[in-house]
């Protein structure tokens, strides 16, 4: 992004889309080619997460997880490499979707047979440091690290039952449940804040403004990291 320009302001807005089954992908037309571009943009996207400063603040299951993955710093992965390296190890599936923003009771519905759906859209180059729409990096390099291992595919596995049995109010409740975990949650390692949630991670300005935060908590005196940082977060 130019200097200049002022960076773009998140609205909360994003377009809901409706599976139109006529679009969607098919279990024969799971891989797509991708454009040089496209290809690039993965590239930039992932090397600028990929960066010792940013990865020592987000959690070691993580980066366990992105090790087991073995991501393809330079290419968008097939489909049949991501089922490869997860489904032997959870038993969980991956699918793309055509849909660039799957509703909530869509998503559940396919959570509950442990497919985790990826968007075929990825952002454009003027997107790089911030997009408020999750896309395919989201996706896949943000939440697909914690599905190599059991203890996150266990977590997850208790979402769907209980949300399509929910009413609407609870519905929202579980939502939010999964926003501030799954999405952008924070754990507690090592008497420090790290990042857990895969809304975080999978956009760098987001990821350092998280960073800068822990610093700012410490510098207002808010959080003494010297002394037990959980202890002081139950005053
Ligand atoms: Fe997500």
């Amino acid at each position: 992004m130019n200097k200049n320009q002022n960076p773009p302001i998140y609205t909360g807005d994003i377009a809901e889309e409706r599976l139109d089954p006529s679009r969607e992908y098919t279990a024969e037309t799971q891989e797509i080619i991708f454009s040089d571009e496209q290809h690039v943009i993965w590239a930039d996207l992932f090397a600028g997460i990929h960066q010792p400063y940013l990865l020592e603040q987000i959690c070691h299951e993580f980066k366990e997880g992105l090790e087991l993955l073995q991501l393809d710093p330079g290419h968008i992965p097939t489909v049949a490499y991501l089922n490869e390296r997860i489904s032997p190890r959870t038993g969980w599936r991956i699918e793309r979707t055509a849909v660039r923003y799957t509703i909530a009771d869509d998503w559940y519905k396919k959570f509950a047979q442990r497919i985790f759906l990826i968007t075929d859209y990825l952002r454009t180059r003027d997107q790089i440091e911030f997009t408020p729409e999750p896309d395919m990096f989201h996706d896949i390099f943000g939440h697909l690290p914690y599905l190599t291992m059991d203890f996150y595919a266990h977590i997850e596995d208790k979402f769907a039952p209980a949300y399509l049995k929910a009413t609407q109010d609870e519905k929202e409740v579980i939502k939010r449940l999964a926003w501030y975990s799954t999405e952008f949650g924070l754990v507690m390692e090592d008497n420090r804040f790290k990042v857990f949630g895969a809304g975080t991670i999978s956009g760098r300005a987001e990821l350092a403004n998280t960073i800068m935060e822990f610093y700012r908590l410490s510098r207002d005196n808010v959080i003494d990291y010297s002394g037990n940082v959980f202890e002081q977060l139950q005053v």
